[in-house]
């Protein structure tokens, strides 16, 4: 028996979750900041990129297995932090990171999560990394991330690109405001409208000085920028994600995979390189692997799943992910990820 509505692409999923999540969380989730250019961009940006595919190549075999800090993983796609997950299932976190792990995919669990990081590290098991909103109060900061080091996250990544949080007016329409989640302290500073945390005054030296109490890899997530990546690298963090946090801060910013290049020829393998912004296909993940990426992260795509079939959901947007790259690979001549060279890209 056939069912034509069951989802085979992640669109599919967009198209079910937006049925069953309460809209204001759904703008909270899937809207922008300002006019929503850098969103729309997010994901024109790949559609942008056209591939100039290998031939006659032996492809019956493809290794699609890659690492992160010295943790073997069995694909490059990886969850993205998000807000929240109870807003899209009652089982929040620790069904999207059972799902992830059942997809072998690394889980990135937000600070502003539903479920406090050691419980999601018991109920699933899988690789994961801890994303930090760095509290003002540095105590409070160093227990985040040695609590996170202690409960088996193998890295950190702390946010650098939201003094403030961005423009976001479907939310400010909706009078939506976000829930602090279940790890900053009470008396973090949130912004009145979004309820986000603000961290107005957090500079280089607050970097620094994360990476001198931070025990595990420390990746510094949302930059966009050459001369930014090589500051980040050279106050030692191991890792660099490259991001316009799903464009909901800073409108018009550049899409990650427009900024992916100049941060490649700036710090090359002195960093670990995610990419993430609008990734709806595995040929979106095989574009950015190409252009220089490590690892590509996906976002909203793991909440659709999540809000339409819990951890089931999750696994299986990650599984089309994982597939469609798979078969990109097939289809490009590239046996590993590193056959995915820049030459194929336009
Ligand atoms: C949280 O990180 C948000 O961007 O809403």
């Amino acid at each position: 028996m056939t069912d034509a509505s069951r989802p085979i692409t992640v669109a599919d999923y967009e198209r079910l979750a937006r049925e069953r999540v309460e809209p204001g969380a759904w703008d909270y989730q899937s809207g922008g900041s300002g006019d929503e250019r850098s969103l729309a961009d997010n994901v024109a940006a790949w559609d942008r990129l056209s591939l100039r595919p290998r031939v006659l190549v032996d492809v019956a075999s493809r290794d699609t297995s890659a690492s992160a800090f010295g943790v073997a993983l069995e694909h490059p796609i990886i969850v993205a932090p998000t807000a929240v997950h109870r807003l899209s299932h009652p089982d929040a976190e620790r069904a999207s990171a059972r799902g992830a792990a059942a997809a072998s995919a690394l889980f990135t669990l937000s600070t502003i999560s539903s479920v406090p990081m050691e419980e999601v590290a018991t109920t699933s098991g899988g690789p994961r990394w801890f994303q930090l909103y760095a509290p003002s109060d540095r105590e409070a900061c160093r227990a985040l991330v040695e609590r996170a080091a202690a409960s088996g996250y193998s890295a950190v990544a702390v946010t650098v690109d939201l003094p403030l949080p961005g423009n976001r007016e479907r939310d400010r329409r909706n009078e939506f405001a976000v829930d602090l989640g279940v790890h900053l302290p009470p008396d973090q500073p949130v912004d009145p409208h979004t309820g986000l945390v603000v961290m107005p005054t957090m500079d280089w030296a607050d970097l620094a000085w994360l990476r001198s109490v931070c025990p595990i890899p420390l990746l510094a997530k949302g930059i966009l920028r050459a001369d930014d990546a090589v500051r980040a690298v050279d106050v030692g963090c191991d890792g660099i994600w490259v991001s316009n946090h799903g464009g909901r801060q800073l409108d018009t910013a550049v899409a990650g995979i427009d900024a992916l290049p100049e941060v490649v020829a700036a710090v090359g393998d002195r960093a670990l390189l995610v990419v993430d912004g609008g990734v709806r296909r595995g040929i979106d993940v095989l574009k950015g692997l190409a252009l220089g990426a490590d690892l590509v992260a996906v976002g909203r795509p793991v909440l659709w799943g999540l809000a339409v079939d819990g951890a089931d959901g999750v696994q299986r947007v990650l599984e089309i992910l994982r597939d469609e790259l798979s078969l990109a690979m097939a289809l490009t001549g590239s046996r590993s990820l590193s056959e995915i060279t820049g030459d194929l890209i336009v």
